[in-house]
Protein backbone atom coordinates (compact mmCIF):
# COMPACT_ATOMS: atom_id res chain seq x y z
CA UNK A 1 0.00 0.00 0.00
CA UNK A 2 1.38 3.60 -0.82
CA UNK A 3 0.44 5.90 2.13
CA UNK A 4 -2.05 8.32 0.74
CA UNK A 5 0.56 11.60 1.85
CA UNK A 6 2.68 10.06 -1.07
CA UNK A 7 0.41 9.93 -3.02
CA UNK A 8 -0.42 13.22 -2.66
CA UNK A 9 3.18 14.33 -2.12
CA UNK A 10 4.12 13.20 -5.48
CA UNK A 11 0.85 14.41 -7.21
CA UNK A 12 2.44 18.34 -5.78
CA UNK A 13 5.27 17.84 -7.52
CA UNK A 14 4.55 17.06 -11.00
CA UNK A 15 2.96 19.03 -13.75
CA UNK A 16 0.77 17.09 -15.83
CA UNK A 17 1.83 19.12 -19.09
CA UNK A 18 5.39 17.83 -18.40
CA UNK A 19 3.79 14.40 -17.61
CA UNK A 20 1.74 14.71 -21.07
CA UNK A 21 4.82 16.31 -22.76
CA UNK A 22 6.50 13.21 -22.94
CA UNK A 23 4.23 11.25 -25.20
CA UNK A 24 2.01 14.05 -26.65
CA UNK A 25 3.90 17.39 -28.66
CA UNK A 26 1.65 20.11 -26.80
CA UNK A 27 1.40 23.73 -27.89
CA UNK A 28 -0.38 26.40 -25.71
CA UNK A 29 -4.35 27.78 -26.43
CA UNK A 30 -5.57 29.69 -24.41
CA UNK A 31 -5.90 28.47 -20.84
CA UNK A 32 -5.36 25.16 -22.04
CA UNK A 33 -2.68 23.15 -24.03
CA UNK A 34 -3.72 21.27 -27.38
CA UNK A 35 -2.44 18.27 -28.79
CA UNK A 36 -3.07 15.02 -30.65
CA UNK A 37 -4.58 12.48 -28.62
CA UNK A 38 -2.57 9.75 -28.09
CA UNK A 39 -5.31 7.05 -26.99
CA UNK A 40 -7.10 7.63 -30.61
CA UNK A 41 -5.80 8.20 -34.39
CA UNK A 42 -6.99 12.17 -34.70
CA UNK A 43 -5.60 14.60 -37.64
CA UNK A 44 -6.76 17.94 -35.88
CA UNK A 45 -5.92 18.29 -32.30
CA UNK A 46 -8.68 17.86 -29.79
CA UNK A 47 -6.92 16.55 -26.95
CA UNK A 48 -6.54 19.18 -24.33
CA UNK A 49 -4.42 19.65 -20.88
CA UNK A 50 -5.69 22.40 -18.45
CA UNK A 51 -2.58 23.19 -16.34
CA UNK A 52 -4.50 24.91 -13.79
CA UNK A 53 -6.78 22.04 -13.29
CA UNK A 54 -4.25 19.55 -13.38
CA UNK A 55 -6.60 17.72 -15.63
CA UNK A 56 -6.71 16.24 -19.46
CA UNK A 57 -9.18 16.16 -21.64
CA UNK A 58 -10.09 14.36 -25.32
CA UNK A 59 -12.94 15.79 -26.68
CA UNK A 60 -12.60 13.61 -29.74
CA UNK A 61 -12.65 10.44 -27.38
CA UNK A 62 -13.49 11.13 -23.92
CA UNK A 63 -11.21 10.21 -22.25
CA UNK A 64 -10.21 12.53 -19.76
CA UNK A 65 -8.02 12.47 -15.58
CA UNK A 66 -5.09 13.66 -14.08
CA UNK A 67 -1.23 12.89 -14.48
CA UNK A 68 -1.74 9.51 -12.70
CA UNK A 69 -4.75 8.32 -15.20
CA UNK A 70 -2.77 9.92 -17.98
CA UNK A 71 0.00 7.26 -16.89
CA UNK A 72 -2.07 4.51 -15.99
CA UNK A 73 -3.82 4.53 -19.38
CA UNK A 74 -0.92 5.46 -21.84
CA UNK A 75 1.11 2.19 -20.01
CA UNK A 76 -1.52 0.47 -19.16
CA UNK A 77 -0.71 0.47 -15.56
CA UNK A 78 -2.77 0.30 -12.19
CA UNK A 79 -3.00 2.93 -9.91
CA UNK A 80 0.10 2.03 -7.82
CA UNK A 81 1.72 1.73 -10.56
CA UNK A 82 1.25 5.01 -12.11
CA UNK A 83 1.97 6.49 -8.75
CA UNK A 84 5.67 4.85 -8.02
CA UNK A 85 6.42 5.67 -12.11
CA UNK A 86 5.89 9.15 -11.18
CA UNK A 87 7.36 9.57 -8.20
CA UNK A 88 10.25 7.90 -9.69
CA UNK A 89 10.72 10.61 -12.18
CA UNK A 90 10.32 13.20 -9.77
CA UNK A 91 13.22 11.70 -6.93
CA UNK A 92 10.33 10.86 -4.66
CA UNK A 93 11.12 7.83 -2.74
CA UNK A 94 8.30 5.66 -1.96
CA UNK A 95 8.23 3.17 1.33
CA UNK A 96 4.74 1.01 1.25
CA UNK A 97 3.36 1.38 4.82
CA UNK A 98 3.07 -1.88 7.32
CA UNK A 99 -0.02 -3.54 6.59
CA UNK A 100 -2.90 -3.37 9.61
CA UNK A 101 -3.14 -6.35 11.21
CA UNK A 102 -6.84 -7.05 9.22
CA UNK A 103 -4.60 -6.61 5.87
CA UNK A 104 -2.50 -8.88 6.92
CA UNK A 105 -4.95 -11.24 7.96
CA UNK A 106 -6.67 -11.18 4.50
CA UNK A 107 -2.97 -11.05 2.56
CA UNK A 108 -2.69 -14.31 3.91
CA UNK A 109 -5.60 -15.84 3.64
CA UNK A 110 -5.32 -14.52 0.22
CA UNK A 111 -1.99 -16.37 0.03
CA UNK A 112 -3.61 -19.62 1.39
CA UNK A 113 -6.28 -19.69 -1.31
CA UNK A 114 -3.45 -19.04 -4.41
CA UNK A 115 -1.98 -21.76 -2.52
CA UNK A 116 -4.92 -24.07 -2.85
CA UNK A 117 -5.80 -23.18 -6.26
CA UNK A 118 -2.10 -24.32 -7.50
CA UNK A 119 -2.54 -27.57 -5.28
CA UNK A 120 -5.50 -28.32 -7.14
CA UNK A 121 -4.29 -27.39 -10.73
CA UNK A 122 -1.40 -29.96 -10.10
CA UNK A 123 -3.53 -32.42 -8.82
CA UNK A 124 -5.65 -32.44 -11.82
CA UNK A 125 -2.98 -32.24 -13.87
CA UNK A 126 -1.02 -35.19 -12.81
CA UNK A 127 -4.51 -37.24 -12.76
CA UNK A 128 -4.94 -36.52 -16.82
CA UNK A 129 -0.84 -37.36 -17.29
CA UNK A 130 -0.20 -39.91 -15.30
CA UNK A 131 -2.12 -43.23 -14.54
CA UNK A 132 -5.06 -45.51 -15.66
CA UNK A 133 -7.31 -43.02 -14.11
CA UNK A 134 -6.80 -40.44 -16.57
CA UNK A 135 -7.20 -42.46 -19.91
CA UNK A 136 -11.08 -41.48 -20.31
CA UNK A 137 -9.42 -37.71 -20.40
CA UNK A 138 -6.75 -38.20 -22.52
CA UNK A 139 -9.11 -39.95 -25.26
CA UNK A 140 -11.78 -37.55 -24.84
CA UNK A 141 -8.94 -34.76 -25.63
CA UNK A 142 -7.23 -36.94 -28.64
CA UNK A 143 -10.57 -37.10 -29.90
CA UNK A 144 -10.78 -33.31 -29.75
CA UNK A 145 -7.26 -33.00 -31.26
CA UNK A 146 -5.76 -31.36 -28.00
CA UNK A 147 -2.19 -32.09 -28.02
CA UNK A 148 0.25 -31.98 -24.97
CA UNK A 149 1.67 -28.66 -25.68
CA UNK A 150 -1.94 -27.39 -25.99
CA UNK A 151 -2.70 -29.00 -22.61
CA UNK A 152 0.24 -27.56 -21.29
CA UNK A 153 -0.57 -24.06 -21.66
CA UNK A 154 -4.28 -24.13 -20.59
CA UNK A 155 -2.68 -26.36 -17.91
CA UNK A 156 -5.80 -28.81 -18.45
CA UNK A 157 -6.63 -31.36 -16.16
CA UNK A 158 -9.07 -33.96 -14.85
CA UNK A 159 -11.14 -34.74 -11.94
CA UNK A 160 -11.19 -38.08 -11.24
CA UNK A 161 -14.71 -40.18 -10.50
CA UNK A 162 -14.03 -40.27 -6.60
CA UNK A 163 -15.88 -38.78 -3.59
CA UNK A 164 -12.52 -36.62 -2.35
CA UNK A 165 -9.85 -37.14 -4.44
CA UNK A 166 -9.24 -33.31 -4.23
CA UNK A 167 -9.64 -33.25 0.01
CA UNK A 168 -7.46 -35.94 0.72
CA UNK A 169 -4.49 -34.53 -1.90
CA UNK A 170 -5.21 -30.58 -0.36
CA UNK A 171 -5.25 -32.16 3.53
CA UNK A 172 -2.08 -34.57 2.46
CA UNK A 173 0.09 -30.96 1.50
CA UNK A 174 -1.40 -29.29 4.90
CA UNK A 175 -3.84 -27.12 3.42
CA UNK A 176 -6.97 -25.38 4.71
CA UNK A 177 -9.74 -27.34 3.89
CA UNK A 178 -12.36 -24.48 5.23
CA UNK A 179 -10.42 -22.51 3.05
CA UNK A 180 -11.01 -24.52 0.16
CA UNK A 181 -14.64 -24.85 1.05
CA UNK A 182 -14.60 -20.68 0.54
CA UNK A 183 -13.19 -21.35 -3.03
CA UNK A 184 -16.19 -23.87 -3.83
CA UNK A 185 -14.09 -26.75 -4.88
CA UNK A 186 -14.64 -28.66 -2.19
CA UNK A 187 -17.83 -29.38 0.11
CA UNK A 188 -19.12 -30.54 3.32
CA UNK A 189 -21.49 -33.10 4.28
CA UNK A 190 -22.48 -34.59 7.65
CA UNK A 191 -20.97 -37.95 6.46
CA UNK A 192 -17.66 -35.88 5.58
CA UNK A 193 -15.37 -33.68 2.57
CA UNK A 194 -16.25 -34.38 -0.89
CA UNK A 195 -14.74 -32.56 -4.29
CA UNK A 196 -16.95 -30.37 -6.17
CA UNK A 197 -15.72 -31.61 -9.51
CA UNK A 198 -16.21 -35.28 -10.49
CA UNK A 199 -15.08 -36.97 -13.77
CA UNK A 200 -14.59 -34.03 -15.52
CA UNK A 201 -12.24 -32.29 -18.18
CA UNK A 202 -10.85 -29.55 -16.38
CA UNK A 203 -9.55 -25.52 -17.27
CA UNK A 204 -7.89 -23.65 -14.16
CA UNK A 205 -9.73 -20.36 -14.97
CA UNK A 206 -6.70 -17.86 -14.41
CA UNK A 207 -6.55 -13.98 -13.77
CA UNK A 208 -4.55 -11.53 -15.81
CA UNK A 209 -1.70 -12.52 -13.97
CA UNK A 210 -1.85 -15.95 -14.55
CA UNK A 211 -2.88 -17.07 -10.99
CA UNK A 212 -5.12 -20.08 -10.88
CA UNK A 213 -8.61 -17.91 -9.80
CA UNK A 214 -11.24 -20.78 -10.10
CA UNK A 215 -12.11 -23.73 -12.26
CA UNK A 216 -14.45 -25.22 -14.77
CA UNK A 217 -15.18 -28.95 -15.55
CA UNK A 218 -16.39 -30.05 -18.59
CA UNK A 219 -17.93 -33.50 -18.84
CA UNK A 220 -16.56 -36.10 -21.48
CA UNK A 221 -19.87 -37.35 -23.07
CA UNK A 222 -23.39 -35.86 -23.59
CA UNK A 223 -24.27 -35.79 -19.95
CA UNK A 224 -25.71 -32.61 -18.13
CA UNK A 225 -24.99 -30.15 -16.93
CA UNK A 226 -22.13 -29.80 -19.99
CA UNK A 227 -20.16 -27.85 -17.55
CA UNK A 228 -19.46 -27.14 -13.95
CA UNK A 229 -17.52 -24.07 -12.55
CA UNK A 230 -16.43 -22.89 -9.65
CA UNK A 231 -18.86 -20.54 -7.82
CA UNK A 232 -18.26 -16.82 -7.06
CA UNK A 233 -15.64 -16.95 -4.09
CA UNK A 234 -12.98 -14.06 -2.73
CA UNK A 235 -10.72 -14.66 -5.45
CA UNK A 236 -13.22 -15.39 -8.36
CA UNK A 237 -16.22 -12.91 -9.58
CA UNK A 238 -17.21 -14.35 -12.99
CA UNK A 239 -18.58 -10.98 -14.63
CA UNK A 240 -15.20 -9.47 -13.89
CA UNK A 241 -12.78 -12.56 -15.63
CA UNK A 242 -11.99 -12.68 -19.15
CA UNK A 243 -10.65 -15.82 -19.63
CA UNK A 244 -7.35 -16.26 -21.23
CA UNK A 245 -6.54 -12.97 -20.87
CA UNK A 246 -3.26 -13.50 -19.06
CA UNK A 247 -2.15 -15.48 -22.51
CA UNK A 248 -3.70 -13.23 -24.65
CA UNK A 249 -2.10 -10.02 -23.34
CA UNK A 250 1.05 -10.20 -25.46
CA UNK A 251 -0.87 -10.22 -28.60
CA UNK A 252 -3.11 -8.07 -27.86
CA UNK A 253 -0.77 -4.99 -26.73
CA UNK A 254 0.95 -5.65 -30.62
CA UNK A 255 -2.27 -5.00 -32.36
CA UNK A 256 -4.35 -3.33 -29.90
CA UNK A 257 -7.68 -5.73 -30.58
CA UNK A 258 -8.82 -8.16 -29.19
CA UNK A 259 -11.44 -11.08 -29.91
CA UNK A 260 -13.93 -11.68 -27.50
CA UNK A 261 -15.79 -15.78 -27.36
CA UNK A 262 -18.38 -17.49 -25.74
CA UNK A 263 -16.35 -20.81 -24.63
CA UNK A 264 -13.63 -22.28 -23.26
CA UNK A 265 -13.45 -24.77 -26.45
CA UNK A 266 -13.48 -21.75 -28.61
CA UNK A 267 -10.43 -19.83 -27.06
CA UNK A 268 -8.95 -23.31 -27.48
CA UNK A 269 -9.71 -23.87 -30.86
CA UNK A 270 -8.30 -20.49 -32.00
CA UNK A 271 -4.98 -20.12 -29.28
CA UNK A 272 -4.66 -23.62 -31.17
CA UNK A 273 -4.96 -21.96 -34.77
CA UNK A 274 -2.56 -19.40 -33.66
CA UNK A 275 -4.86 -16.50 -33.24
CA UNK A 276 -3.86 -15.34 -29.45
CA UNK A 277 -5.71 -11.93 -29.09
CA UNK A 278 -8.99 -13.83 -27.84
CA UNK A 279 -10.60 -13.83 -24.35
CA UNK A 280 -13.70 -16.07 -23.23
CA UNK A 281 -16.31 -14.84 -20.89
CA UNK A 282 -17.03 -17.78 -18.29
CA UNK A 283 -20.63 -18.86 -18.76
CA UNK A 284 -21.95 -15.98 -17.99
CA UNK A 285 -23.28 -12.53 -20.61
CA UNK A 286 -20.76 -9.78 -21.03
CA UNK A 287 -20.77 -7.15 -18.41
CA UNK A 288 -19.49 -3.64 -18.32
CA UNK A 289 -16.60 -4.92 -15.86
CA UNK A 290 -15.39 -6.96 -19.25
CA UNK A 291 -16.20 -4.34 -21.76
CA UNK A 292 -13.77 -1.49 -19.78
CA UNK A 293 -11.38 -4.63 -19.29
CA UNK A 294 -11.59 -4.66 -22.19
CA UNK A 295 -11.17 -0.82 -23.09
CA UNK A 296 -7.69 -0.83 -20.74
CA UNK A 297 -6.05 -3.26 -22.87
CA UNK A 298 -7.41 -2.52 -26.53
CA UNK A 299 -8.65 -0.23 -29.12
CA UNK A 300 -10.70 -2.29 -30.71
CA UNK A 301 -12.73 -5.39 -30.30
CA UNK A 302 -14.32 -8.20 -32.18
CA UNK A 303 -17.33 -10.21 -30.64
CA UNK A 304 -17.28 -13.31 -31.99
CA UNK A 305 -20.38 -15.41 -30.86
CA UNK A 306 -22.75 -18.57 -32.17
CA UNK A 307 -24.60 -17.88 -35.39
CA UNK A 308 -27.75 -18.91 -33.38
CA UNK A 309 -30.03 -16.74 -31.57
CA UNK A 310 -28.53 -16.38 -28.46
CA UNK A 311 -25.29 -15.86 -30.20
CA UNK A 312 -27.14 -12.80 -32.18
CA UNK A 313 -28.85 -11.35 -28.87
CA UNK A 314 -25.52 -11.42 -26.89
CA UNK A 315 -23.97 -9.88 -29.89
CA UNK A 316 -26.08 -6.88 -29.81
CA UNK A 317 -25.67 -6.80 -26.11
CA UNK A 318 -22.16 -6.25 -25.97
CA UNK A 319 -22.55 -3.89 -29.05
CA UNK A 320 -24.42 -1.72 -26.43
CA UNK A 321 -21.51 -2.04 -23.92
CA UNK A 322 -19.27 -1.09 -26.47
CA UNK A 323 -21.11 1.94 -27.76
CA UNK A 324 -21.45 3.04 -24.62
CA UNK A 325 -17.83 2.67 -23.47
CA UNK A 326 -16.73 3.67 -27.15
CA UNK A 327 -14.56 1.25 -27.98
CA UNK A 328 -15.06 0.36 -31.84
CA UNK A 329 -16.94 -3.02 -31.93
CA UNK A 330 -16.84 -5.35 -34.88
CA UNK A 331 -18.97 -8.83 -35.44
CA UNK A 332 -17.13 -11.57 -37.01
CA UNK A 333 -19.68 -13.92 -38.50
CA UNK A 334 -19.34 -18.08 -39.16
CA UNK A 335 -21.45 -19.61 -41.16
CA UNK A 336 -24.69 -21.05 -39.78
CA UNK A 337 -23.88 -23.78 -37.91
CA UNK A 338 -20.80 -23.27 -36.77
CA UNK A 339 -18.43 -22.56 -33.80
CA UNK A 340 -14.86 -21.53 -34.04
CA UNK A 341 -14.38 -24.51 -32.98
CA UNK A 342 -16.31 -26.83 -35.88
CA UNK A 343 -14.98 -23.78 -38.22
CA UNK A 344 -11.19 -24.53 -37.71
CA UNK A 345 -11.83 -28.08 -37.88
CA UNK A 346 -12.35 -27.52 -41.31
CA UNK A 347 -10.56 -24.79 -42.39
CA UNK A 348 -7.12 -23.23 -42.28
CA UNK A 349 -5.95 -20.31 -40.22
CA UNK A 350 -5.90 -18.23 -43.17
CA UNK A 351 -9.74 -18.38 -43.98
CA UNK A 352 -10.81 -17.24 -39.87
CA UNK A 353 -8.56 -14.34 -41.19
CA UNK A 354 -10.21 -13.48 -43.69
CA UNK A 355 -13.63 -13.91 -41.90
CA UNK A 356 -11.96 -11.70 -39.28
CA UNK A 357 -11.28 -9.06 -42.06
CA UNK A 358 -14.49 -9.06 -43.42
CA UNK A 359 -16.05 -8.15 -39.63
CA UNK A 360 -18.98 -5.41 -39.77
CA UNK A 361 -19.03 -2.74 -37.27
CA UNK A 362 -21.74 -3.86 -34.97
CA UNK A 363 -23.84 -0.84 -35.21
CA UNK A 364 -24.29 -2.08 -39.26
CA UNK A 365 -24.57 -5.76 -37.86
CA UNK A 366 -27.57 -4.86 -35.56
CA UNK A 367 -29.48 -2.39 -38.47
CA UNK A 368 -29.49 -5.73 -40.63
CA UNK A 369 -30.64 -8.38 -37.94
CA UNK A 370 -33.76 -5.87 -37.13
CA UNK A 371 -34.01 -5.50 -40.79
CA UNK A 372 -34.12 -9.75 -41.23
CA UNK A 373 -36.62 -9.59 -38.40
CA UNK A 374 -38.96 -7.10 -39.40
CA UNK A 375 -39.01 -6.27 -43.06
CA UNK A 376 -39.65 -2.33 -43.93
CA UNK A 377 -42.56 -3.02 -46.19
CA UNK A 378 -45.39 -0.99 -44.31
CA UNK A 379 -45.27 2.26 -42.35
CA UNK A 380 -46.17 0.32 -38.79
CA UNK A 381 -42.66 -2.35 -39.10
CA UNK A 382 -40.74 1.20 -40.14
CA UNK A 383 -42.08 2.90 -37.16
CA UNK A 384 -41.53 -0.59 -35.28
CA UNK A 385 -37.55 -0.28 -36.71
CA UNK A 386 -36.98 2.60 -36.17
CA UNK A 387 -38.06 2.68 -32.44
CA UNK A 388 -36.02 -0.48 -32.00
CA UNK A 389 -32.52 0.99 -33.94
CA UNK A 390 -32.55 4.64 -31.72
CA UNK A 391 -31.97 3.78 -28.44
CA UNK A 392 -28.91 2.29 -29.52
CA UNK A 393 -28.46 5.09 -32.28
CA UNK A 394 -28.27 7.22 -29.35
CA UNK A 395 -25.30 5.88 -27.87
CA UNK A 396 -22.81 6.49 -30.80
CA UNK A 397 -20.66 9.05 -29.75
CA UNK A 398 -18.86 9.80 -33.42
CA UNK A 399 -20.48 12.54 -34.87
CA UNK A 400 -19.39 11.38 -38.29
CA UNK A 401 -20.36 7.85 -37.24
CA UNK A 402 -23.68 8.68 -36.50
CA UNK A 403 -24.01 10.65 -39.74
CA UNK A 404 -23.34 7.92 -41.74
CA UNK A 405 -25.24 5.06 -39.94
CA UNK A 406 -28.37 8.18 -40.24
CA UNK A 407 -27.98 8.10 -43.68
CA UNK A 408 -27.92 4.73 -44.26
CA UNK A 409 -30.66 3.43 -42.10
CA UNK A 410 -32.85 6.34 -44.01
CA UNK A 411 -32.07 4.72 -46.96
CA UNK A 412 -32.34 1.26 -46.30
CA UNK A 413 -35.92 2.51 -44.27
CA UNK A 414 -36.87 4.61 -47.77
CA UNK A 415 -37.53 7.77 -45.28
CA UNK A 416 -35.95 10.86 -44.82
CA UNK A 417 -33.36 12.13 -42.34
CA UNK A 418 -35.90 14.81 -41.87
CA UNK A 419 -38.45 12.03 -40.83
CA UNK A 420 -36.10 10.34 -38.67
CA UNK A 421 -35.13 13.20 -36.39
CA UNK A 422 -38.77 13.88 -35.89
CA UNK A 423 -38.93 10.64 -34.67
CA UNK A 424 -36.11 10.36 -32.26
CA UNK A 425 -37.36 13.87 -31.34
CA UNK A 426 -36.44 16.84 -32.79
CA UNK A 427 -32.80 17.31 -34.72
CA UNK A 428 -30.74 17.15 -31.31
CA UNK A 429 -29.79 14.33 -29.89
CA UNK A 430 -30.35 13.84 -25.47
CA UNK A 431 -28.88 16.18 -23.23
CA UNK A 432 -25.72 14.84 -22.30
CA UNK A 433 -24.00 14.07 -25.73
CA UNK A 434 -22.50 17.30 -27.16
CA UNK A 435 -19.31 15.47 -25.48
CA UNK A 436 -17.93 14.62 -29.23
CA UNK A 437 -18.62 18.46 -30.14
CA UNK A 438 -15.32 19.88 -31.42
CA UNK A 439 -15.87 23.35 -29.50
CA UNK A 440 -12.84 23.39 -26.73
CA UNK A 441 -14.80 25.63 -24.41
CA UNK A 442 -18.56 25.86 -22.97
CA UNK A 443 -19.99 29.23 -23.20
CA UNK A 444 -22.24 30.96 -20.72
CA UNK A 445 -25.88 29.94 -21.48
CA UNK A 446 -24.33 26.67 -23.55
CA UNK A 447 -25.64 23.84 -21.46
CA UNK A 448 -26.86 24.87 -18.15
CA UNK A 449 -25.86 21.65 -16.07
CA UNK A 450 -22.61 22.38 -17.40
CA UNK A 451 -22.25 25.82 -16.21
CA UNK A 452 -23.78 24.34 -12.74
CA UNK A 453 -21.62 21.84 -12.29
CA UNK A 454 -18.53 24.09 -13.06
CA UNK A 455 -20.21 26.18 -10.01
CA UNK A 456 -20.24 22.95 -7.97
CA UNK A 457 -16.62 22.10 -8.00
CA UNK A 458 -14.94 25.63 -8.13
CA UNK A 459 -17.19 27.69 -5.69
CA UNK A 460 -17.76 26.50 -1.85
CA UNK A 461 -20.40 28.76 -1.48
CA UNK A 462 -22.54 27.52 -5.11
CA UNK A 463 -21.89 23.53 -3.15
CA UNK A 464 -23.99 25.08 -0.66
CA UNK A 465 -26.96 27.12 -2.54
CA UNK A 466 -26.98 24.18 -4.76
CA UNK A 467 -27.25 21.65 -2.38
CA UNK A 468 -29.85 23.36 -0.66
CA UNK A 469 -31.53 23.95 -3.76
CA UNK A 470 -31.76 20.26 -4.37
CA UNK A 471 -29.22 18.57 -6.60
CA UNK A 472 -32.35 16.33 -8.26
CA UNK A 473 -33.71 20.11 -9.91
CA UNK A 474 -30.52 21.04 -11.11
CA UNK A 475 -29.19 17.97 -13.02
CA UNK A 476 -30.38 14.64 -14.24
CA UNK A 477 -28.57 11.55 -15.18
CA UNK A 478 -24.83 11.57 -15.55
CA UNK A 479 -24.70 15.22 -14.44
CA UNK A 480 -26.60 14.48 -10.86
CA UNK A 481 -24.69 10.90 -10.42
CA UNK A 482 -21.34 13.05 -10.98
CA UNK A 483 -22.69 15.78 -9.12
CA UNK A 484 -23.46 13.47 -6.05
CA UNK A 485 -20.22 12.04 -6.09
CA UNK A 486 -18.52 15.27 -5.86
CA UNK A 487 -20.29 16.46 -3.08
CA UNK A 488 -19.41 13.50 -1.55
CA UNK A 489 -15.96 13.96 -1.93
CA UNK A 490 -16.02 16.90 -1.75
CA UNK A 491 -16.62 17.07 2.28
CA UNK A 492 -13.50 15.42 2.93
CA UNK A 493 -11.26 17.54 0.55
CA UNK A 494 -10.79 20.80 2.40
CA UNK A 495 -9.34 23.68 0.37
CA UNK A 496 -6.08 22.65 -0.26
CA UNK A 497 -6.52 19.68 -1.80
CA UNK A 498 -6.77 19.46 -5.08
CA UNK A 499 -10.32 18.98 -7.60
CA UNK A 500 -8.24 17.09 -10.14
CA UNK A 501 -8.15 14.22 -7.12
CA UNK A 502 -11.38 13.68 -8.07
CA UNK A 503 -10.54 12.22 -11.30
CA UNK A 504 -9.12 8.97 -9.08
CA UNK A 505 -12.40 8.06 -7.23
CA UNK A 506 -14.94 8.64 -10.54
CA UNK A 507 -15.15 5.08 -12.02
CA UNK A 508 -17.34 5.38 -14.48
CA UNK A 509 -16.01 5.85 -17.95
CA UNK A 510 -18.84 8.29 -18.85
CA UNK A 511 -18.86 10.29 -16.05
CA UNK A 512 -14.98 10.76 -16.28
CA UNK A 513 -15.58 12.35 -18.89
CA UNK A 514 -17.65 14.56 -18.41
CA UNK A 515 -15.82 15.78 -15.35
CA UNK A 516 -12.83 15.81 -17.30
CA UNK A 517 -14.27 18.40 -20.29
CA UNK A 518 -15.87 20.64 -17.76
CA UNK A 519 -12.65 21.14 -15.84
CA UNK A 520 -10.56 21.84 -19.10
CA UNK A 521 -13.35 24.06 -20.01
CA UNK A 522 -14.18 25.83 -17.66
CA UNK A 523 -12.19 29.16 -17.91
CA UNK A 524 -14.44 31.77 -18.33
CA UNK A 525 -15.95 31.01 -14.97
CA UNK A 526 -12.29 32.13 -13.87
CA UNK A 527 -13.84 35.77 -12.95
CA UNK A 528 -17.61 35.58 -12.17
CA UNK A 529 -19.37 36.50 -9.05
CA UNK A 530 -21.03 33.03 -8.67
CA UNK A 531 -24.06 33.85 -7.38
CA UNK A 532 -24.95 36.07 -10.85
CA UNK A 533 -23.97 32.96 -12.62
CA UNK A 534 -26.04 30.68 -10.47
CA UNK A 535 -29.42 32.77 -10.54
CA UNK A 536 -28.93 33.03 -13.97
CA UNK A 537 -29.20 28.92 -14.17
CA UNK A 538 -31.45 29.35 -11.86
CA UNK A 539 -34.34 31.32 -14.24
CA UNK A 540 -33.28 29.38 -17.22
CA UNK A 541 -33.98 26.21 -15.54
CA UNK A 542 -37.45 27.21 -14.18
CA UNK A 543 -38.19 28.42 -17.60
CA UNK A 544 -37.72 25.46 -19.53
CA UNK A 545 -40.15 24.06 -17.15
CA UNK A 546 -42.85 26.17 -17.75
CA UNK A 547 -42.12 25.72 -21.64
CA UNK A 548 -43.21 21.75 -20.72
CA UNK A 549 -46.45 22.98 -19.41
CA UNK A 550 -47.53 23.28 -23.05
CA UNK A 551 -46.01 20.14 -23.64
CA UNK A 552 -48.39 18.56 -20.71
CA UNK A 553 -51.51 20.06 -22.20
CA UNK A 554 -50.75 18.17 -25.27
CA UNK A 555 -50.01 14.70 -23.55
CA UNK A 556 -53.47 15.34 -21.35
CA UNK A 557 -55.83 16.01 -24.57
CA UNK A 558 -55.24 12.56 -25.22
CA UNK A 559 -55.65 10.50 -22.36
CA UNK A 560 -58.36 9.10 -20.56
CA UNK A 561 -58.97 11.64 -18.00
CA UNK A 562 -59.75 8.84 -15.71
CA UNK A 563 -56.65 6.80 -15.92
CA UNK A 564 -54.23 7.58 -13.18
CA UNK A 565 -51.47 8.97 -15.88
CA UNK A 566 -53.93 11.81 -16.44
CA UNK A 567 -54.20 12.79 -12.83
CA UNK A 568 -50.28 12.50 -12.48
CA UNK A 569 -49.35 14.70 -15.08
CA UNK A 570 -52.47 17.47 -13.81
CA UNK A 571 -50.23 17.51 -11.02
CA UNK A 572 -47.24 18.23 -12.51
CA UNK A 573 -48.25 21.02 -14.20
CA UNK A 574 -50.37 22.24 -11.61
CA UNK A 575 -46.99 22.45 -9.60
CA UNK A 576 -45.14 24.42 -12.76
CA UNK A 577 -47.62 26.69 -12.63
CA UNK A 578 -47.80 27.87 -9.54
CA UNK A 579 -43.64 28.46 -10.28
CA UNK A 580 -44.33 30.37 -13.16
CA UNK A 581 -45.97 32.65 -11.36
CA UNK A 582 -44.01 32.69 -8.80
CA UNK A 583 -41.41 34.35 -11.53
N1 LIG B 1 -21.18 -22.87 -20.03
C1 LIG B 1 -21.33 -23.06 -18.67
N2 LIG B 1 -22.16 -24.01 -18.17
C2 LIG B 1 -22.87 -24.81 -19.01
C3 LIG B 1 -22.75 -24.62 -20.39
C4 LIG B 1 -21.89 -23.66 -20.88
O1 LIG B 1 -20.70 -22.35 -17.90
N3 LIG B 1 -23.65 -25.73 -18.50
C5 LIG B 1 -20.29 -21.82 -20.51
C6 LIG B 1 -18.86 -22.28 -20.61
O2 LIG B 1 -18.03 -21.18 -20.30
C7 LIG B 1 -18.74 -22.69 -22.04
C8 LIG B 1 -19.57 -21.62 -22.72
O3 LIG B 1 -20.65 -21.42 -21.82
O4 LIG B 1 -17.39 -22.67 -22.46
C9 LIG B 1 -20.08 -21.98 -24.08
O5 LIG B 1 -20.86 -23.13 -24.02
P1 LIG B 1 -20.73 -24.25 -25.11
O6 LIG B 1 -20.64 -23.66 -26.47
O7 LIG B 1 -21.81 -25.24 -24.85
O8 LIG B 1 -19.35 -24.94 -24.69
P2 LIG B 1 -17.92 -25.04 -25.35
O9 LIG B 1 -16.91 -24.59 -24.35
O10 LIG B 1 -17.88 -24.43 -26.68
O11 LIG B 1 -17.70 -26.58 -25.41
P3 LIG B 1 -17.84 -27.64 -26.58
O12 LIG B 1 -17.04 -27.15 -27.73
O13 LIG B 1 -17.26 -28.83 -25.94
O14 LIG B 1 -19.28 -27.77 -26.86
MN1 LIG C 1 -19.26 -23.88 -28.15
Amino acid sequence: MIPEEKVREVAERISIVEVVSEYVALRRAGGNFLGLCPFHGEKTPSFNVNPAREIFHCFGCGSGGNAFSFIMKIEGISFPEAVKHLAKKSGIEIEERQLTPNEKKNQDEHTQFLRINDLTTSYYRSILLNGQEGEPARQYLAKRSVESPISDAYRLGFAPDRRDGLVKHLKNNGADLDSALKLGIVRKSETGWYDLFRNRLIFPIRDSRGQVIAFAGRVLDAALPKYINSPESPLYHKSSVLFGLDMALPSIRIGNSVIIVEGYFDHLALYRAGVLNVVATCGTALTGIHSSMIKRHAEKVYTLFDSDNAGKKATIRSMELFLEQRIPAYVISLPPGDDPDSFLAMHPAEEFDTLRVKARPAFEYFVRSVLAETPPDSVDSKVRIIDEIVPRFRKIVDSVERDLYEKEICRLLGITVHALRKRMGGGKLSGNEDVEGKNTSIQPGDNVQDILMALLLNYPEARAEITNTGLESMFANDYLELARLVLANLTDFNSSQRLSQLAEVIEKPELKTLFSRIMVSDNYLANVEWRTVFDQCSRSNEKKKVASIKEIAAQLAVLDPGSDEYSRLLMQADTLRTRKSKL
